[in-house]
């Protein structure tokens, strides 16, 4: 169980927010077109399951819903018998709506000038071969297909062609080692994989399919794998196993008719960590996750399908990119940007010149990456026109009040409303938000659930505290883009979400109330950390130490970065055998972790010591090492075994054990 009650926010911790008074009203020409107004909050409270109904109702539906909403807590049902098929509704009904034509994504490529433009109907062409060529290799409604693609149409294509036959995929972070991958096509019990030759980074070819390749030794049951060319790199082939997208896709027929599915039909599988080692298989399933998906992108960004330019900046292999780069806004005939790079190649102004050339209207990203831009300097964003942008948005982790005032000022030339979303893999879809039109910004609040979501903030034992007081978010009543429940394992669901304040959903986020009641969200209560937007496990990596031969014990937390929110920071007790290690320990170590989960995990600092400060009933202290990794006073360490140990740390901390930075 996680020990969550030594973490909640105190209230010094939450003072400096407290001097945040600053406040933004929603600019008057967008509140006065915008999508929805205050009476949504109302409509909503007065009938919650009414209000998800209508919002379903912007679906197709191949037969309706006998009942809206079966809840028997913590398992959900919404939209009890309805039938749809998620990729009819995010192509085919536009196409036949006569909006073939319009483009369903720019999408660029990181080479110069590599670009493609699918339109709606192109989209619906590729989606069906795709769907046909996955038949023709034995996959059937219900089978598990792992995706393993960098961030190229072929990537929403396969999604949207398992959607259409009904068989859930489960996208991999192409960053993810073979290892995380293997773990996940095993747990996810995956017959079949689509991945690449490889994709570009950084102005370099890297490759993918050698990870499959060893990912594959250890998982028996996938019979195929479907490969997209994309870098022409040399790749090993399995005969009979390994089949190209080209050979297979390309000469299939743009004509395939899709089968309704149960709205509880799964849809996905997404793996994220959790505070054990095993990553968690979050389930998402058909009808309520489409229509709060939807229903959210249209209303939090204020969509105008017919003029804006949506970008997502997030990687398709997260949660933010299911539903906001494909989804949602596929979901809502959207015209949206995809894009292969990063943002500092080849040059660090990469993304405003995307903005200016396609002329972005919405822009969402994360914190971390707001963070990088301020400290490359607003000399770089100020080359280019961004005149086009009308709304911003921030997803991931908390913003700074700076961060948030230098995006919508150097970004948002001060005219663009900032949404702070909060969500999560286990939402599906964006939970608490302002809403551009309506809700006042306040640089660092998400502000208020929205309509027809319940949230709250608790202390210990369960109750709501006052305005001006922190505590832990709950969610309080069910939601359509609700997980159902953990792959395979509804007892880890219950336990890990439903069973710290019993009925309500445990976020595992500390929040606040200000004085108005608008909520402030404080980051993670448990041994989660949040690296540049993206959910690590203290644990998986201290797993990753301790599985080298050289280390004797793991410990590892979650320092702030100015950069990256956390970095992570690990202190590793060597074997005896091990002797000091040698001059390498520390980058073998890091590169160790990165082998065995992925590069999103190599911690910034290892730090080599001798002994962990640990309590009389041996329980790591992590709060004592975040302060020493964060060079803060250690306070009272009377609880631990030997107290000398933490001078011992801090000075070897402060001699060296620095690694360099990526
Ligand atoms: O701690 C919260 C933080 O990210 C966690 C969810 O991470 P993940 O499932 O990877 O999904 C990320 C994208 C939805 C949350 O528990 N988080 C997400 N958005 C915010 C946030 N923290 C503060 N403010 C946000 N806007």
């Amino acid at each position: 169980m996680t020990d969550v009650a030594s973490d909640v926010p105190s209230d010094d911790a939450l003072s400096n927010l407290l001097h945040e008074n600053r406040r933004f009203e929603p600019p008057r020409d967008l509140a006065a077109q915008a999508n929805v107004t205050a009476d949504e909050y109302d409509t909503a409270a007065a009938d919650p399951v009414a209000y998800w109904e209508r919002a379903a109702e912007r679906l197709d539906w191949g037969s309706r819903w006998s009942e809206v909403l079966q809840w028997e807590p913590p398992f959900a049902k919404w939209f009890v018998g309805g039938t749809l098929n998620a990729a009819y509704n995010c192509v085919d009904r536009h196409v036949s709506a006569g909006h073939g034509d319009k483009v369903a994504y720019h999408w660029i490529g990181e080479p110069e000038g590599d670009t493609r433009t699918l339109t709606y109907a192109d989209l619906k062409d590729q989606v069906c071969k795709a769907a046909h060529a996955l038949t023709e290799l034995g996959v059937q409604s219900g089978d598990r297909v792992a995706i393993y693609l960098p961030m190229i149409p072929e990537t929403v294509i396969t999604m949207l062609a398992c959607a259409r036959l009904g068989a859930p995929h489960t996208v991999v972070f192409g960053g993810f080692s073979a290892d995380a991958l293997a773990s996940r096509i095993l747990d996810c019990q995956v017959t079949t994989v689509v991945t690449a030759d490889g994709g570009y980074r950084r102005g370099a070819a890297s490759a993918l399919k050698p990870a499959v390749d060893e990912a594959l030794t250890r998982c028996p049951d996938v019979r195929k794998v479907l490969v997209v060319r994309r870098t022409g790199q040399d790749v090993e082939w399995t005969d009979g196993r390994d089949v190209w997208w080209h050979d297979i896709v390309d000469g299939q027929s743009t004509e395939h008719e899709p089968q309704m599915f149960d709205a509880e039909h799964p849809l996905y599988v997404m793996y994220t960590s959790g505070s054990t080692g095993k990553p968690k298989g979050i389930l998402h399933t058909t009808g309520g996750y489409l229509t709060q998906c939807a229903w959210t992108h249209w209303m939090v960004f204020d969509l105008k399908p017919d003029t804006d330019v949506f970008w997502c900046s997030a990687d398709i292999g997260w949660v933010t990119g299911h539903s906001y780069i494909v989804y949602g806004p596929l979901a809502n005939g959207a015209t949206s940007l995809l894009y292969e790079g990063t943002p500092d190649t080849p040059h660090k102004g990469r993304w405003w010149e995307i903005v200016q050339d396609h002329n972005v209207t919405v822009f969402y990203t994360a914190p971390t990456a707001i963070r990088a831009a301020m400290k490359w300097g607003k000399e770089i964003p100020a080359k280019f026109d961004l005149s086009s942008l009308r709304l911003l948005g921030s997803v991931g982790e908390p913003i700074n009040p700076e961060a948030y005032i230098w995006y919508r000022e150097v970004i948002g030339g001060g005219r663009c409303p900032v949404v702070d979303t909060w969500w999560q893999t286990e939402t599906g879809s964006i939970m608490i938000s302002p809403l551009p039109g309506v809700t006042a910004g306040k640089p660092g609040s998400a502000m208020t659930p929205l309509p027809g979501i319940g949230a709250d903030i608790v202390d210990d034992a369960g109750e709501s505290v006052p305005n001006g007081h922190g505590g832990y978010l709950v969610l309080t009543s069910p939601w359509p883009s609700m997980l159902r429940t953990l792959w395979g394992d509804d007892e880890r669901y219950q336990e890990t979400y439903w069973s710290r304040f019993p009925g309500r959903y445990f976020a595992g986020d500390g929040a606040k109330r200000d004085d108005d009641g608008d909520i402030w969200l404080l980051g993670r209560v448990d041994d989660v950390m949040n690296v540049s937007g993206h959910r690590i496990s203290t644990t998986e990596i201290e797993s990753a130490l301790v599985s080298h031969p050289k280390t004797a014990e793991a410990a590892v937390v979650g320092a702030t970065d100015d950069t990256t929110g956390q970095a992570i920071v690990a202190f590793v007790i060597l074997r005896e055998a091990a002797g000091d290690g040698g001059p390498d320990v520390v980058q073998e170590l890091r590169d160790h972790v990165a082998r065995e989960i992925g590069k999103i995990a190599r911690p910034r600092q290892i730090m080599v010591v001798p002994e962990l400060p640990k309590t009389r009933s041996g329980k790591i202290m992590r709060r004592l090492l975040r302060d020493v990794a964060e060079n803060r006073d250690m306070g009272d360490v009377t609880t631990l075994t030997d107290s000398s140990v933490m001078d011992q740390i801090k000075t070897g901390l402060a001699e060296g054990g620095k690694a360099d930075e990526d």
